[in-house]
């Protein structure tokens, strides 16, 4: 594709989809030893989560996870169930981003592949919302992100914690993950553009529109310990609904 101009005929009907979870960080802010990815969450490591979700997908053939050269946790686990749908990457950088690059690469997809690239932090990710994406964007030139409108009113603050002034939220959304593009066109992004904290910012930086599609709030990112509470009773509570039904 040419930077900054439209997108070459990227659609050929051959194109498959694949996941790839970048699962390299530390998780500085839950404070915890055991990186974040890892901690007990609804009876698995966290992680197993988001790869559950996506190797339960139909239309994806391949799970690429991303872990760190020097990662001695992950196969630690049992991921057998997953088969070679799941395959494992040791090659996570010093950022997001280079995380993503670097998998993209290993993976050597064919450049009009889809991939899906889903945070490991994400674990409450629905096939529903999943296949929603993937439905709404597979005829897109350049791809889209799973996304929330803004809910609540923003305020803007001074250095010293006190409101500056009230900002728009009209057409505000907050970007999620599954992030959706094709392998080459994301590659190159992310080649050009490293300094980004989720992957339509590259493209965008190609002057590129990446769609939103609608998803809930129930998409949201483990961060911080409190976290933890809701993601356990999301997944948790949908199967005690489930069983009563
Ligand atoms: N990630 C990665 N490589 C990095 C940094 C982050 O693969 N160098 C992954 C994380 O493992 C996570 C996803 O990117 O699955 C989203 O990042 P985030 O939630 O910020 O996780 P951490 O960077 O681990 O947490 P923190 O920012 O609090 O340190
Ligand atoms: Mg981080």
């Amino acid at each position: 594709m040419k930077p900054g101009g439209r997108v070459f005929h990227y659609n050929s009907p051959m194109s498959e989809f694949h996941a790839l979870v970048p699962a390299a960080g530390f998780g500085a802010r839950m404070g915890n030893e055991l990186p974040k990815q890892y901690l007990p969450l609804a009876g698995q490591p966290m992680i197993f989560h988001a790869l559950n979700t996506l190797c339960a997908s139909p239309e994806i053939s391949t799970v690429f996870v991303v872990l760190t050269p020097g990662d001695t946790i992950f196969h630690t686990y049992d991921w057998s169930r997953f088969g070679d749908k799941l395959q494992t990457l040791y090659c996570g950088g010093k950022t997001r981003a280079a995380s993503v690059l670097n998998g993209l690469i290993a993976s050597e997809l064919e450049p009009d592949d889809w991939i899906l690239v889903h945070d490991a932090a994400r674990p409450c990710l629905t096939q529903a919302h999943l296949a929603k994406m993937i439905a709404e964007l597979r005829g897109d030139e350049v791809g889209g992100i799973l996304a929330v409108p803004v809910a609540d009113t923003l305020k803007r603050a001074d250095a010293d914690g006190r409101i500056l002034r009230t900002e728009e939220r009209e057409q505000l959304w907050q970007a999620q993950t599954p992030q959706m593009f094709r392998a080459g066109l994301l590659a190159q992004a992310l080649q050009q553009c490293s300094h980004v904290t989720d992957e339509a910012s590259a493209v965008e930086a190609m002057g590129l529109q990446p769609r939103l599609v609608a998803g809930d709030s129930s998409n949201f990112k483990v961060t911080y310990p409190q976290d933890l509470l809701l993601a356990e009773l999301l997944l948790t509570g949908g199967e005690k609904l489930l069983r009563s039904a």
